[in-house]
């Protein structure tokens, strides 16, 4: 009979290598696959939401949510109510639903909800510091009332004209619209509406709040700066802050020279103290100070400015890609947009004139195409925030077959999905269809929910003026609460401006909208997602 020390001592020697192999690869694996699933189903603590039922520890249900998160949204519901926790890369992310969960994280107090501690990895090392996520709340709220100087209707009136300049000159050289140029009833041509909308967007957003300087670089420099730091932001980012990859010295490189480029703007700008006044973000930032007396540093508005660069870019690109191909798609919803067109800008030659700002506000089908993508489309697709103390849940919104209150512990991080209650079928009629007519019949269900989340609901000043609280609407592409969008109005320039321009001059279609991509940082069409075009046929 051979002692244990038998069969032991001549592994300590030499190793058994199938052996070992076997208990790294697969023994190990399985023991830990064995142990979770029978800690979830043995060890589940009944005061916690449930935990979503995964065999692979720390992954988790990474894969099912990253791949299509309304989907697993969706099916968690069903399977465990609005309130439940799923396992992601090692973080536990607990997710509320409905506008009751809604109004429970984008509503939650500051000492219980924390947005600094589940963004800064992935924002500061782009924006750089001393902004945004890299400081506490109140300092942020202030930096969104600064922001909130350069977005005044004065400066949204001049955006206008310049909206319409760059895209005169996008659809006059763009090499993808030269069949537009060509101009004949055959002349058809196609573009990919996400890379080109981006291009425009860009192109944009930088001559109208960065200013003349960044658009004069925006054709040189500063397109490969951007180029490098939006590299650096991406899902894998907030994943892993900091890798010795390629990807990440790019990032930090170009984050450090776009930083220098708006110190040098702001140096030269107050040398030469003109009396020429520029409607930009940069001249409202140079003049602002902290409630304490502080000014606001130049380091600071630099990093403001990049972070305003990357919040609005991708966000708007996105937008307009949607609407566009809803739009190509739609002909009778093209059709009566271009009439609307027709109808408030036509002239006595036949030709149609520049909008105005103000007019642009007062277009209702235009409005309408650019909510209802918001809708089925908004940008952001989950909204996180670090649990920094137990949160109770109210009882009408866990889950409820068990009439337990339940906790939120600290160290969690919790998720609002307000994409999901923008298209519940228990709240939308046809939920899932792009519709804009729901929002122009004054008595719809749509057209008061915008109502109350833009101008009647719960007003708050949070620190950057008075809002719409907003956190319990089934409607909120912007977000609510301390940490709402302060770009809305900005983006419905932007997006108003080019939409009225391209129905006027282009005639749209696409045989079908694309599905969603979401491994990018925000929703965008997946490929293929050409529209054809050809110029619009009097
Ligand atoms: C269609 C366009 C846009 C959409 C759908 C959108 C959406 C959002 C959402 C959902 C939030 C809330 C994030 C959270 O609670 O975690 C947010 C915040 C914010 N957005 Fe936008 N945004 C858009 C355009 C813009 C533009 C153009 C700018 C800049 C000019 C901008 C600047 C900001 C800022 C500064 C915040 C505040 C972040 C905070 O307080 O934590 N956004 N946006
Ligand atoms: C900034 O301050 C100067 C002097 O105090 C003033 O003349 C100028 O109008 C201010 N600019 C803005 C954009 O507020
Ligand atoms: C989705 O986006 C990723 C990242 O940009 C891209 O690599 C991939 O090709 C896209 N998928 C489709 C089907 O468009």
């Amino acid at each position: 009979m051979p002692s244990i020390w038998d069969t032991v001592q001549p592994l300590l020697v030499v190793p058994n290598w199938p052996l070992v192999a076997f208990t790294l690869f697969i023994g190990f694996p399985l023991f830990a696959i064995v142990l979770n699933v029978a800690r979830q189903l043995f060890l589940r603590n009944p005061n916690e939401p449930p935990v979503v039922f995964h065999l692979v520890p720390f992954i988790g249900s990474a894969v099912a949510y990253g791949m299509d998160p309304y989907k697993f949204f969706f099916a968690m519901r069903d399977k465990y109510g609005d309130v439940f926790t799923f396992i992601l890369l090692g973080r536990r992310m607990t997710v509320a639903l409905g506008p009751k969960g809604n109004n429970l994280i984008l509503g939650g107090k500051l000492s219980q909800v924390n947005a600094e501690e589940a963004y800064t990895h992935l924002t500061t090392p782009v924006f750089g510091e001393g902004v945004v996520y890299d400081v506490p709340n109140h300092v942020l709220m202030e930096q969104k009332r600064f922001v909130k100087f350069g977005l005044n209707t004065e400066n949204f009136r001049a955006y206008v004209g310049m909206i319409e300049d760059e895209w005169d000159h996008f659809i006059a050289t763009e090499p993808g619209f030269a069949p537009y140029r060509a101009g004949g009833k055959d002349d058809w041509g196609h573009f990919d509406a996400f890379e080109h909308m981006s291009e425009l967007t860009i192109l944009t957003a930088s001559r109208t709040l960065q200013g003349s300087e960044v658009r004069a670089q925006m054709d040189k420099s500063f397109a490969h700066l951007y180029m490098d730091l939006d590299g650096g932001f991406t899902p894998i980012n907030f994943m892993f802050p900091n890798l010795p990859l390629p990807s990440y010295r790019r990032r930090d490189k170009a984050q450090k020279a776009m930083s220098d480029f708006y110190l040098s703007i702001l140096q030269k700008r107050r040398e030469k103290a003109s009396a020429e006044v520029e409607y930009d973000m940069l001249a409202a930032l140079m003049n602002q100070s902290y409630k304490d007396g502080r000014p606001l540093g130049d380091r600071e508005i630099a990093h403001i400015m990049i972070a305003l660069l990357m919040a609005g870019q991708h966000t708007s690109s996105a937008t307009i890609s949607w609407c566009l191909l809803h739009i190509a798609h739609r002909q009778d919803v093209q059709d009566a947009l271009y009439k609307e067109q027709v109808e408030r800008f036509s002239t006595p030659d036949g030709s149609l004139r520049s909008p105005t700002y103000e007019e642009l506000k007062d277009l209702p089908v235009l409005d309408s195409i650019i909510r209802e993508t918001l809708r089925i489309h908004p940008p952001l697709h989950s909204l996180m925030r670090k649990v920094i103390a137990d949160i109770p849940v109210p009882p009408s919104l866990g889950n409820a077959s068990e009439d337990k209150s339940l906790i939120i512990p600290k160290g969690n991080f919790v998720l609002a999905a307000p994409c999901i209650t923008q298209v519940d079928p228990g709240i939308w009629k046809n939920a899932f269809e792009w519709e804009p007519s729901r929002w122009t019949d004054p008595n719809s269900e749509a057209a008061a929910m915008y109502k109350e989340y833009t101008e009647t609901g719960e007003k708050v000043d949070y620190g950057f003026g008075m809002i719409s609280k907003g956190t319990e609407s089934p409607y909120q592409p912007f977000g609510s609460g301390r940490h709402r969008c302060i770009g809305e109005q900005f983006a419905y320039v932007q997006l108003g401006t080019i939409l009225s321009l391209m129905v006027r001059t282009l005639e749209l279609k696409i045989d079908k909208v694309p599905p969603h991509n979401y491994t990018t940082m925000i929703t965008t069409p997946q490929k293929p997602r050409e529209i054809s075009f050809r110029k619009r046929q009097l």
